[in-house]
């Protein structure tokens, strides 16, 4: 049965700025409902090869301070403007969620590209749950999700990796509208 609803959030669905996200954020009952609707991800071999971090009240500027002070300790030449992007990213956004992949290289049944890519659902179904129970948001990464210091900040195992910063909040202005991909440049049929 076709659900018009579903498609119609889908064809219209778009992310906001996290810069220009307002309070309030979701409420800790909204949250948990955000969550237990994202973790319904395809998850090969039932692995649940992810966590999330939240970062509410003031620990966004708490962890953004932390990211200053680890990226002036890191470059100390880095320039002051990418310092106030660091403490700012986190200080402004209601509610950021970290998506942490938890992948084991070892698995001898289900290899590490499919667990990156279960971790990347929860990522996208955050941003689609969000969005759907009426909030705005956006997936941001930047440099902590590659840096091990950093890692070390968010209390994560060697084998545990940011790979999304999802920030969550209430909508200001009308998103910007940016192009999409025709059909046309991305489908076409086997030749073979
Ligand atoms: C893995 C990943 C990382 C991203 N990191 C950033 C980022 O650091 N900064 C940014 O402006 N957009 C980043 N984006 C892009 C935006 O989150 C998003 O694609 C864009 O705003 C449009 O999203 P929409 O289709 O939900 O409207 C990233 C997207 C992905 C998939």
């Amino acid at each position: 049965m076709q659900d018009r609803h579903v498609l119609e959030f889908l064809r219209s669905r778009r992310s906001v700025p996290a810069a220009q996200l307002l309070p309030p954020g979701p409420t800790p009952e909204q949250l948990r409902e955000i969550v237990a609707t994202s973790v319904r991800v395809p998850d090969h071999g039932k692995l649940t090869p992810w966590r999330l971090i939240a970062f509410t009240g003031d620990a966004g500027a708490r962890y953004g301070e932390a990211l200053a002070a680890l990226h002036a300790r890191i470059d100390p030449g880095v320039p002051a403007a990418k310092l106030a992007k660091d403490r700012d990213r986190f200080a402004h956004s209601p509610l950021v969620l970290a998506v942490i992949a938890r992948i084991d290289e070892h698995n001898p049944k289900i290899p590490a590209q499919e667990q990156l890519l279960s971790a990347g659902c929860l990522a996208f179904n955050l941003l689609l749950a969000a969005q759907a129970a009426g909030f705005a948001a956006q997936w941001l990464t930047g440099w902590s999700c590659y840096d091990r210091d950093a890692a070390r900040l968010l209390g994560l195992a060697d084998h545990e990796r940011a790979i999304a910063y999802i920030h969550i909040g209430s909508r200001g202005a009308e998103p910007p509208e940016r192009t999409r991909p025709d059909v046309e440049a991305v489908l076409s049929a086997w030749q073979g």
